[in-house]
C-alpha cells in the first residue's frame, strides 16, 4: 500500500527516487500529458457554465483522482515512489529544503523568472516547458510573490473546522469547507499557495512545476483531515444539479469515476500522520 509522506522526513535516497521518477515521465512525454489535461480543464471550467476540476464540488475529488493517475505512472517507473505532500503551513521559507537543489530546485534569481539550480532547471537539460503560456522553454518560479504569505495553520484550521462540504451556487461564490479550501473565499488557501510560488505554478499549467503535485497531495490529505473530523459531512450536492457533477456523477476524463468513488482515501494510499 501506498504511504504518502512529508517531504520534510523524506530521505535522500527517497528524494532522488522521485526525482528521477518525474524526470523519466517527462524523457518519455507521459508527464506533459498531465499538464495538457490539467491546463485543458481549468481553461475550460467556468462559474457560471459547466465546471470539472476547479470552481466547483468536483475539485476535491477530480484532483484525488488526477494525483492517483499521476502517481501510478511514476510507480510504473519505480514501484517504491509515493507522491510526497507539502505541509506549507510549516515550511514556509523560501530557503526550506523543499527548494533546496537536491529537490524541487529554488526560485528565480533574475527578472525572468527562471528557475536555476536542481533537477528541473532548464540548463540541466530535462526540464523544457511544453506546454506554456508562452514561448519560454524553462520553468519559472517566484517565491513568495506579491509579498504573499503561505496560509497559516490557525487559516487552514479555520477551513476544516466548517461542518459543510459546499453550496450552491456551487461555485466560486460559495460559503462551505470546498470553496474555502480551494480559496476563492475566505483567506485563498489552495489558490493562494499557485500565488505564492508564482510562475508557472500560477497558471493553468501549474504541473508544468513538479512542486504542483507535492501542493496538491497536501490539498488532498487536508480533505482527509476533515473527513475524519467531520465524519457525518458527506459530499455535496448529492443529487442532480445543472452544470456540476453530483455524488454519483461521471467525473471526466474518465468514463467510470465519480466523487462517491473517491471519498475514501485508504481505498489507495493512506499517509504517514493522521
Ligand atoms: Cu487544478
Ligand atoms: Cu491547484
Amino acid at each position: 500500500m501506498t504511504v504518502r509522506k512529508n517531504q520534510a522526513v523524506l530521505t535522500p535516497d527517497e528524494k532522488r527516487a522521485f526525482v528521477n521518477a518525474v524526470l523519466e515521465l517527462k524523457r518519455t512525454g507521459v508527464y506533459d500529458r498531465y499538464v495538457n489535461a490539467h491546463n485543458y480543464y481549468l481553461m475550460n471550467d467556468s462559474d457560471f457554465g459547466n465546471r470539472i476540476g476547479h470552481r466547483t464540488p468536483s475539485f476535491l475529488p477530480w484532483h484525488r483522482r488526477f494525483l492517483l493517475d499521476f502517481e501510478a505512472a511514476l510507480q510504473r517507473v519505480d514501484r517504491n515512489v509515493a507522491l510526497p505532500y507539502w505541509d506549507w503551513t510549516a515550511d514556509r521559507a523560501a530557503n526550506s529544503s523543499l527548494w533546496a537543489a537536491d529537490f524541487m530546485g529554488g526560485t528565480s534569481r533574475g527578472r525572468d523568472g527562471q528557475v536555476l539550480d536542481g533537477p528541473f532547471a532548464y540548463a540541466g537539460g530535462k526540464w523544457a516547458v511544453t506546454v506554456g503560456v508562452d514561448r519560454r522553454t524553462y520553468l519559472r518560479r517566484a517565491l513568495g510573490s506579491g509579498g504573499q504569505q503561505l496560509p497559516t495553520r490557525a487559516e487552514v484550521d479555520a477551513v476544516l473546522a466548517m461542518p459543510v462540504y459546499d453550496t450552491a451556487p456551487w461555485n466560486s461564490a460559495s460559503s462551505g469547507f470546498r470553496n474555502h479550501l480551494e480559496g476563492w473565499r475566505g483567506s485563498g488557501v489552495h489558490n493562494r499557495v499557485h500565488v505564492w510560488v508564482g510562475g508557472h505554478m500560477a497558471t493553468a499549467a501549474s504541473p508544468n512545476d513538479p512542486v504542483f503535485w507535492l501542493h496538491h497531495a497536501f490539498i488532498d490529505k487536508l480533505w482527509a483531515d476533515w473527513q475524519a473530523r467531520n465524519p457525518k459531512a458527506g459530499y455535496l450536492p448529492a443529487t442532480r444539479t445543472p452544470d456540476v457533477i453530483d455524488l454519483r456523477g461521471t467525473l471526466p476524463p474518465w468514463n467510470n469515476v465519480t466523487p462517491a468513488d473517491m471519498l475514501d482515501h485508504r481505498r489507495f494510499y493512506t499517509f504517514d500522520k493522521p
